[in-house]
């Protein structure tokens, strides 16, 4: 089944407008599809301390994986600024967690965008077999 790309995009500018950004003020949605076609979303939460920031993409994973989801088939994922941000690599890691390899779109809201599979952005994860 192909990827309604529009839907996902959709997603994650919804979830972009949830973002907690009052540090950074760099706003960052994705909407993560799932193997059984369910859209599970997240967005940046920033702390004070700076450190305990998460990225929009973990809140995404995190999220669909406590719902019962752990096989992904694409990410959209939308920044702020004038070019699509990439997912940094400790959530290019965790997205590589799930095994398969994943379309990762990249966009911004006045339509900048750039498609890869995890497997460009993330050659040689780190696995424990
Ligand atoms: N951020 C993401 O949400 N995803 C990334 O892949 C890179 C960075 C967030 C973290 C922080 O809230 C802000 O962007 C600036 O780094």
């Amino acid at each position: 089944m192909s990827i309604d790309w529009p839907v996902l995009k959709a997603a994650a500018l919804a979830a972009q407008g949830r973002a907690y950004a009052p540090y950074s003020d760099y706003k960052v949605g994705a909407a993560l599809l799932t193997a059984d076609g369910t859209i599970v979303t997240g967005c940046n939460v920033e702390n004070a301390t700076f450190g305990a920031t998460c990225c929009a993409e973990r809140t995404a994973v995190f999220s669909a994986v406590a719902a019962g989801h752990q096989s992904f088939r694409a990410i959209a994922v939308v920044t702020t600024g004038a070019e699509p941000g990439t997912p940094c690599g400790i959530c290019r890691q965790v997205l590589a967690e799930f095994g398969s390899d994943m379309d990762v779109l990249c966009f911004t809201p006045d339509g900048a965008e750039q498609v890869y599979r995890l497997s460009q952005l993330l050659p040689f994860a780190f696995t424990l077999t």
